[in-house]
C-alpha cells in the first residue's frame, strides 16, 4: 500500500495547488492514504474549520498540525470534534484533540500520527520520543502501519527519531522547515525517512511568505508583518511504498513540482 505525505501547506496558493494536483497525484502514484500538513494552511499560521474542509476536499485524508496548531481560536474546538484533524501528539495532558488516529486504507489499519520536536522552536512540548513510545503502546495489536509526521526544527532531533522508530515505524516524515531535504532513503529496519518533505505554496517566497517583508525584517530588525507570497506556486510530497504483512517501508520517493 502507498502512504502520499503532502508538506505543510501554505495559505492560499497552497489550498489552491493541492486542489488541482492532488487527484493526479493520488491517481499516479496509487496513493492509499494521503496525510497533508495543514498547520500553514489559514493565512500561514493554523487552521480554521473552513480551510480544514477545504483541505479534506482537496483530497486529504488526514490533516496534521505543528507549533501553529493554535493560532487561530476556532482551532480548539475543531480539534475536538474532527478525528482525523491531528496535533503533536506530545502536548501536554488536557489539550485539545488528539495525536493519533487510525484509519482504513489499502487494506490495512495505519496508525498516523503527529508528533513535535523541543530543538530551537518556541513551544515546549513533552519529550516526543516517549510520548510515540506511549501512542504506539496505547495502539499495540489495533494498527498494522505506523506513520508518523515529526514536526521539527532541528535536522539532528529529526534524524535520531528516525532511528529510534527504525523498524517501528513504515515512516517518519519531517515537516516544519518548509525546504524539501535530499535525504530520504529506507533505513535498515524498514522505516521511510526524510529530515524535510518542504512546502506546498508560494515558490517565489521566505518559506512561503512575502520574500521582500522578509528581507526587511532581516535588515531592520523592527516588528514586520507577514503575509503569505504571491507568484508562482510549488507542491512537495513523498510516496512511501508499504508492505502490508510487514509493515515495513519498501521504497520511499520525493515529489517536488514547481510551476
Ligand atoms: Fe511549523
Amino acid at each position: 500500500m502507498r502512504i502520499l505525505m503532502v508538506g505543510d501547506v501554505c495559505g492560499r496558493p497552497g489550498r489552491t495547488i493541492l486542489r488541482e494536483q492532488l487527484p493526479g497525484l493520488r491517481r499516479s502514484h496509487g496513493a492509499d492514504l494521503v496525510v497533508v500538513n495543514g498547520e500553514n494552511a489559514a493565512a500561514g499560521f493554523g487552521i480554521t474549520p473552513s480551510v480544514y474542509e477545504e483541505l479534506l476536499a482537496a483530497g486529504a485524508d488526514v490533516v496534521t498540525l505543528g507549533n501553529h496548531t493554535f493560532d487561530k481560536k476556532e482551532a480548539m474546538a475543531l480539534l475536538d470534534e474532527e478525528p482525523r484533524l491531528l496535533r503533536p501528539l506530545n502536548y501536554p495532558p488536557g489539550a485539545p484533540g488528539r495525536g493519533a488516529a487510525v484509519v482504513e486504507a489499502g487494506g490495512c489499519r495505519v496508525l498516523v500520527m503527529n508528533a513535535m520536536g523541543r530543538v530551537f522552536l518556541p513551544i515546549l512540548l513533552d519529550d516526543p520520543f516517549r510520548a510515540v513510545d506511549a501512542e504506539l503502546d496505547a495502539h499495540r495489536g489495533r494498527y498494522d502501519v505506523a506513520f508518523l509526521d515529526f514536526h521539527g526544527e532541528a535536522t539532528s532531533e529529526k534524524e535520531a527519531m528516525g532511528w529510534y522508530l527504525d523498524g517501528r515505524a513504515a515512516a517518519v516524515v519531517g515537516t516544519h522547515t518548509h525546504v524539501q531535504t535530499a535525504d530520504e532513503r529506507v533505513l535498515p529496519l524498514g522505516t521511510a525517512y526524510i529530515t524535510d518533505v518542504g512546502m506546498t505554496g508560494p515558490a517565489d517566497s521566505v518559506l512561503g511568505m512575502n520574500k521582500d517583508a522578509m528581507v526587511q525584517r532581516m535588515l531592520r530588525q523592527l516588528p514586520t508583518r507577514f503575509e503569505v507570497a504571491e507568484g508562482r506556486r510549488q507542491i512537495n510530497a513523498v510516496v512511501v511504498e508499504v508492505d502490508r504483512e510487514s509493515g515495513q517501508a519498501r521504497e520511499v520517493q520525493r515529489i517536488f513540482i514547481r510551476e
